[in-house]
């Protein structure tokens, strides 16, 4: 096949601070799509994807759950059921994935952010202004909507400090000129807001170094300053290239990148901050930034903190990947919002998958059987009826690609959708059954069976972007060769061999009772309430009151040599004598160090005992939970204004 060229695809690089929802796997289903029908094409495709894993939301999440900011993304990144697994689950066939602590990639930043400094782009100053942490995003005063972030309506909270600027100001009118000529920015709807609501009101420069926190590519001049996280997010699309680096060797290949997929709420930053970072260095600008919309739920935002969230792993493993995938291409088009719900994920998968496609597969594959025992004979007989069928299927692949080439691959699926329904009308119309009744009717019937054979070949050829494991297996079952299977095939009607022989397979899409199936998932939704155990037999007031429960300082923590388990706590309990507890849940906090100076809560009066050696003097109190079917277990803190030695009762 001949070689069209590269092409360099990427989606977002994700936030590794919760786990991954329906929205985020439309954003990478939609653009893996894209790169296997631009490979399907004969392009070759650097397909991009990776983790956002610097920051202060994440150093905060970590914090709250007691580890590391490395450990807490390693887990997110590469743990069971993390991000890695997400897209290993949903077939995604990106070449590369990118982790922005990789060292490369740390090593790439200090040296851009270096070189921006050289020469004279960025600059040290001072930050007054409001600061969204989830969005990592700086605000001034009036860009707030009603005093909550513009993107997520989340709180903001005021941020001052020394920082340094890039001269974003100064970029305003090349962005402004890249925006409004070309097809930089689609859909073209978004090029005003970002003009109108952004450049015109005055492009203020961005503030791109924080001191106030440390979980960041440090900045390798000025000790204190970490870099911004979307400096070092954005570039990200270079370095995994290569770019400043000697980990990858294709920066010359593939950039500039032909085409960002994002979502819209970060179109501000591709299409006007990192254009601008581009110029600065002197480097070619992406071809375009693509913002989709977004999935809604109840037309509202999907977001853990409202609990709302869709869980893709459930949908995937209840009805198989292929058919939520395809979904996610069919019922949104890119450009727009959509409201996900079950019972259009159920229906659409019954309609199309079980009843049109799977049906159209399964009745011609039994019929090929029956009537000729699973070969064809390889004569023909063309009739009038034939022509609609045969004429569609022909030119399915240019009205396909005329859709995906403008990024709509709803439509492109639609049509593969109008040919597969044309096909069932097809068999309707020719009644196989009462061609087989009349030997002399033999030719024509395997002609009519070849003519749905071939439809379907063509159709699956175009839906492999979509359904990459469902149209394997309808090759397999049509008797497809490799030759048969391929772009150029999909042009050319009649690449099924003459005497193809079939095999009858599984049901490709079963069918799902909507009514049962929603009552199941909405049981599967529901609130877990926890197993709690019985109450224990009653104690009195004055039993309860023999327990002296008292506030403690920590002073220090660490952990205990040949114990995997021990904790060392030195506390202030008020006595000014610090006094030391053991206790066994160092895999629940496995950066000690974070304790020091939380107010937790301890038992004093209990007989001290010996531990691997060591005393210890009473017992910390803690709460045991089952999150996610894994033990966890928290110690009780309570709020740090409340003074050492304090009594519980
Ligand atoms: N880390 C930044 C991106 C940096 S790119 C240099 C980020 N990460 S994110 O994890 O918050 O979002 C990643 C992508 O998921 C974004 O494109 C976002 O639009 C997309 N989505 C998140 N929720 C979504 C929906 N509900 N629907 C569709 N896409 C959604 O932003």
């Amino acid at each position: 096949m001949e070689n069209k060229g590269k092409f360099y695809i990427t989606t977002p690089i994700y936030y590794p601070s919760d786990k991954l929802h329906i929205g985020h796997t439309y954003s990478t289903v939609v653009t893996d799509t894209i790169a296997r029908y631009k490979r399907l094409c004969g392009y070759d495709v650097m397909f991009l994807t990776g983790t956002d894993e610097h920051g202060q939301k994440i150093e905060e999440k970590a914090k709250a759950a007691g580890v590391t900011p490395q450990q807490f993304v390693d887990n997110i990144v590469e743990g069971e059921g993390g991000i890695k697994d997400l897209w290993k689950l949903m077939n995604i066939s990106n070449d590369r994935f990118i982790r922005t602590t990789d060292d490369y990639h740390v090593e790439s930043i200090q040296k851009i952010f270096r070189a921006m400094y050289d020469n004279g782009d960025i600059y040290k100053g001072h930050y007054e202004g409001m600061y969204c942490t989830p969005c990592e995003s700086f605000w001034t005063e009036s860009q707030l909507v009603d005093g909550k972030c513009p993107d997520c309506g989340r709180e903001v909270k005021p941020a001052q400090e020394e920082a340094y600027f890039f001269k974003l100001s100064k970029y305003a009118k090349p962005v402004q000129d890249l925006l409004e000529s070309g097809e930089f920015l689609e859909p073209r709807s978004r090029v005003n807001e970002m003009v109108n609501n952004f450049i015109k009101p005055g492009l203020e420069d961005l503030c791109v170094s924080r001191t106030s926190f440390s979980w960041g590519v440090p900045v390798d001049f000025d000790e204190g300053h970490v870099v911004y996280v979307w400096v070092d997010a954005l570039f990200n699309y270079m370095t995994a290239l290569g770019f400043m680096n000697d980990h990858y060797n294709d920066y010359d290949k593939y950039w500039p990148a032909d085409v960002h997929m994002i979502g819209k709420e970060i179109v501000r930053f591709h299409s006007i901050i990192w254009p601008a970072f581009c110029m600065s260095m002197g480097l070619p600008l992406p071809k375009k930034v693509f913002g989709h919309g977004w999935l809604l739920l109840d037309g509202g935002k999907m977001s853990k903190s409202k609990g709302n969230v869709v869980d893709p792993y459930l949908l995937a493993e209840r009805y198989g990947v292929d058919a939520l995938r395809y979904f996610l291409i069919r019922e949104f088009p890119l450009g727009s919002d959509g409201n996900f719900s079950n019972e259009t994920l159920i229906t659409r998968i019954n309609t199309d998958l079980a009843n049109d496609l799977g049906n159209l597969v399964s009745r011609t594959v039994s019929m090929v059987i029956k009537y000729f025992g699973g070969s064809l004979p390889a004569e023909r007989e063309a009739a009038e009826v034939d022509n609609e069928l045969v004429s569609m299927a022909s030119g399915l692949r240019e009205v396909y690609a005329g859709h995906m080439d403008k990024f709509a691959p709803q439509q492109a699926v639609a049509e593969v959708l109008k040919v597969i329904a044309r096909a069932n009308k097809y068999i309707d119309e020719t009644a196989p059954w009462q061609l087989a009744k009349d030997e002399a009717n033999r030719i024509r019937l395997a002609t009519v069976m070849y003519n749905l054979l071939e439809s379907i070949r063509i159709c699956a050829v175009l839906l492999q972007p979509v359904m990459p494991g469902s149209c394997e297996k309808i090759f397999e079952q049509i008797g497809a060769c490799e030759g048969c299977r391929t772009w150029d095939s999909a042009a050319v009607y009649g690449s099924l061999r003459a005497d193809v022989t079939v095999h009858k397979g599984d049901t490709l899409f079963p069918r799902i009772d909507l009514k049962k199936e929603l009552e199941e998932l909405e049981k599967l939704n529901a609130p877990k309430l926890p197993e709690s155990k019985p109450v224990l037999p009653d104690v009195t007031i004055d039993e309860f009151a023999k327990c002296d429960m008292r506030v403690c300082k920590v002073l220090s923590c660490e952990t205990i040599k040949k114990s995997e388990k021990l904790l060392k706590f030195q506390l202030d309990d008020g006595s000014g004598k610090p006094r030391q507890i053991l206790s066994g849940i160092r895999k629940f906090y496995p950066d000690p160090e974070a304790l020091v100076g939380k107010t937790v809560v301890a038992i004093l009066n209990l007989p001290p005992r010996k531990m691997m050696g060591q005393e210890s003097c009473g017992m910390l109190l803690s709460a045991v939970k089952e999150i996610d079917g894994k033990e966890e277990l928290r110690l009780l803190m309570l709020d740090d204004s409340i003074p050492a030695g304090a009594q519980l009762g």
